[in-house]
Parts: structure tokens; sequence; C-alpha cells
């Protein structure tokens, strides 16, 4: 279908249901969403031009998940995010079933986007090993908004043997002047993997190996690879599908972490420690992150999980679904990979906080919060043991070395996460109309979760023993 025909449609669904999402009281104040319909995967993640640009897994045309545009929305802060509308549309043969993840590379005047074609041919097909096709595609911009045409760079056919038609979410990074591109992949037998591909010019790409993966136990399909560097450290971030629960471990449907290790055998090999999920949240899939001009490394989350089945968004009612989570930047603590929610997010506190220190000792209840949407830092000092309770019905608790989030009602299906931590020293939340993240001992572990409480709880709840030191600014 041609772009014109699909603006056509976009415009008829926002004015039948443009009205309810934008006056649905779990709307966000500063998280990326959807205008209308559906977000998922964070895309084409850049610095260019002195601005912040985040693409995204877009359907406009349900809340539900179907076919797959590229949204856009742009930042010159990482804490305001205005939204530029459709960026990419399915609108050729190598991508009709949706324009799916991929990421952005940016070279001189140009940024350089790769991302995955998805096809599905009709008939009696499993869609795993017939009937679909992903292919590599590149479109460049000189400015982020209009594109090049495409140009379908790999097919099915140029992958292994061993690969299923399940290969995507391309990767793109530059090392010594070689271009490198990872993929996530699902062997013919049902193991994810990584593979890796190299070129010297960005558009003529030749396989290398598979650096990573077809492991036991790891999930049959690797999604949205990232591979960076952290120090002198290779990095490898993704989401593999299929990894049985664990304990307090990979309880979502699927899951999401990362590996710390190095490239060795000139990149034929990547060694790599233990799989540690990134998030322990209910809501946190795929991933991306991208250096910024001032040497970051920050990554940008889904703030959902496909095809989950034991909770629910209320917000499909008004016509959307899902959201990002704030920018965080990534730091290597002794193998460990920390997350620090970007510095610019303080933009966004309005006037002065609020201070208070309180014993914990006995129950504690302070009035503070004048909305959802809130930043709060509590400092915990000669305390081994805490119960914090806000928005209702969500409680944090910490107790023999056990961390864990619970929600109610409010969780809409969400019960428990919890993990397993020697002392928590700090918490830092980040409140939203509809989320909250909760970052433990700056970010050595952090929390992502939807929230939909019915009214505004003003009250702060706590009690445990030693000394809290808090914090609250509205945001
Ligand atoms: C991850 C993912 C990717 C794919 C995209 C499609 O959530 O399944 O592997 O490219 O979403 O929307």
């Amino acid at each position: 279908m041609l772009k014109i025909d699909f603006d056509k449609q976009i415009n008829e669904c926002m004015n039948k249901n443009l009205d309810a999402v934008n006056n649905d009281r779990w709307r966000n104040k500063y998280h990326i969403m959807a205008p209308i319909g559906w977000i998922n995967d964070p895309n084409g993640l850049c610095e260019f031009n002195g601005e912040y640009h985040c693409y995204y897994q877009y359907s406009p045309l349900t809340p539900m998940g179907g076919l797959k545009f590229w949204g856009h929305a742009v930042s010159k802060d990482l804490a305001n995010w205005e939204d530029k509308g459709v960026a990419l549309y399915p609108d050729i043969a190598e991508d009709k079933d949706g324009v799916y993840s991929g990421s952005a590379f940016v070279k001189d005047d140009t940024i350089y986007f790769f991302y995955t074609g998805n096809v599905k041919h009709q008939g009696e097909h499993d869609y795993i090993l017939t009937g679909r096709e992903q292919n590599v595609i590149l479109v460049t911009s000189k400015d982020g908004i209009n594109f090049s045409e495409k140009k379908v760079l790999l097919r099915n056919t140029d992958f292994p043997e061993d690969m299923s038609l399940h290969v995507r979410d391309p990767k793109v990074w530059e090392e010594d002047g070689v271009y490198y591109m990872v993929l996530g992949a699902r062997t013919i037998d049902d193991k994810g993997c990584v593979l890796l591909y190299k070129s010297s010019d960005l558009y003529n790409w030749k396989f290398h190996s598979v650096p990573a993966g077809k492991l036991n136990n790891m999930g049959y399909m690797w999604e949205c690879p990232d591979t960076f560097k952290l120090g002198d450290k290779d990095v490898l971030m993704f989401s593999p599908q299929g990894m049985e629960a664990e304990g307090y471990k990979y309880n979502n449907v699927y899951q999401c972490g990362y590996a710390v290790g190095n490239f060795v055998n000139d990149k034929k090999e990547l060694k790599l420690g233990e799989f540690v999920e990134i998030d322990r949240g209910f809501d946190f899939y795929a991933p991306q992150t991208f250096e910024d001009s001032k040497g970051r490394r920050i990554v940008i989350g889904w703030m959902g999980v496909p095809d989950a089945i034991d909770h629910k968004n209320p917000t499909i009612d008004n016509f959307w679904q899902h959201q990002l989570t704030i920018p965080r930047e990534l730091i290597l603590n002794n193998n460990k990979v920390y997350q620090v929610p970007v510095i610019e997010l303080e933009n966004l506190r309005k006037g002065n906080s609020i201070k208070k220190e309180v014993s914990l000792n006995e129950d504690i209840t302070l009035d503070i919060f004048e909305s959802n949407t809130f930043e709060l830092n509590i400092n915990f000092k000669d305390s081994n043991e805490f119960n914090v309770e806000l928005r209702e019905d969500c409680k944090l608790s910490f107790k023999n070395k056990l961390f864990k989030l619970e929600l109610g009602k409010s969780g809409y299906g969400r019960d428990m996460r919890a993990v397993e931590i020697e002392a928590v020293d700090s918490m830092r939340i980040f409140s939203d109309n509809s989320s909250l993240e909760i970052f433990l001992n700056n970010g050595e572990e952090v929390f992502s979760t939807r929230i939909y409480n019915d009214s505004i709880d003003t009250l702060l709840k706590l009690r445990g023993n030693g000394i809290a030191t808090i914090e609250k600014w509205n945001l």
C-alpha cells in the first residue's frame, strides 16, 4: 500500500479515537508513548545535529499491535520529547508485513538506518521454517525526517543454512574503520543466537560468524541483540525467548538481559560470562543503546513484554497501549551493568523538593504527593529491613536480603517480582501517571512496571529499621 493511503487510514483512525487517547488519565507526562495505538521496541536511537532521535515500533491503527510502522520522537535534552509522526511505512514488497526493529548509524551528515522488513506469505505455513521473509533493509536520511529509497541488503538466503526464517533486528557499529552488524536469530533446531556480519562501506555485508548463542537452556530465539563496549569489556544485551523461570529469575514471558565478556579470535567468538536480567520488573523488553556525543552509553527499553497473558493494560479501552522507559546511562561496575537515569531528567523537576528524615522504627505516614507524577529518592541508613507503600497498593520491601515489588489491584494482574540483593542503601523512583521505574543503589538493580491506581494517593508509608532520608520532586 502507498504512504498516502496509509496516511488516510491513520488520519481517519485519529479523528475517531484521538480524544479518547488524550483524555485518558493514565496517559503519561514524560515518557515516550505512541500518539495513538500501540508502541513496542525503541529503534534507530541516535544523536544527530544536536538532537536526540528515538524511533519506535508503532501500530497506529490498533492498540493491540498490528502492522508495524516506525514512529519518531525527538528531544533536545533526553527529558522532553516531541512526537514527529510516522517515519517509515511498510510500503515495499520486502517490508509489506511490518517495518520491524532496527538501528541507526551516523556517519558524517547522514543517518543510516538498518531495519528488518517482515513479510508473511499466504498459505499453510508455520512462519518459522516456511512462509516468512526477514530482510535487512537500509534507508538513509539527512535530517531524520525525510528518507531515501529503501535498499534491501540481505535476504534469508544470505543467512547461514542452519537458521530458521527468524533473523532480525540489525544493530550496526564501527570499529577501526570496519562496520559490524549483529542480528538476532533462531536456528532450525530452535536455539537463539547472534549472527555477525562485516562491511567496509555499509552497503555490502558479508557473513562473519555466529559469535554467541546456540546454547541449551538459553531460549529458542534471541531478539534485539546489541553489542557495545563498556570500558574494555564487550557487552551483549539481548532478549531471549523461551527461558524457563528459575526462582525469582526469568518470571516474565520473555526475558531481557546482558552478559559481559570479550570478542576473541578476530570476532569469531564472543566469550561471555553469566546472563543477567537487566530489569527485574514486569514491563521491560527489547532495549536498545546508543553512544551520545558526551560519550555516554544510553539505553531506552520498551516498557512492555510481548504476549503477556498474566496481566493487562486497561488503556486499550482508550485506544492506546505501552510506553518506553526513561533514558538510562549504562555504567559497568565490577562486571555488572548499572542503569542510571540520565542527568537531564532533572530538567523535569518542578519547584522545590520536599525533604524529610525519619526513623523507621515506628509506622510513618507522610502526606507528600500531589499527583502520581514525581521523583522520589530515599536513602537508608542502618537499615536492613523496610517496607515502603505508595500509589494505593504498591509495596516495596526489603528483608532477609530479598527486595520485592508487589502490586495489588493497580497491577491489573501484575503481582510480585523480586531480586536477591546484599543491601539496599538507596531507592530512586520515577513515577508517571501509569508507570514506575525503581532504581536500587544507583542502578544496581532496576524494576520497571506499569501501574494503574484509581486515584491520586498522596501518602507515602514507611516502616522498618534504621533511618530514611527522603526527597521528593513534582515532575
Ligand atoms: C521485539 C520484536 C522484534 C521485532 C519487533 C516487531 O519486541 O519482536 O524482534 O523486530 O518486535 O515489532
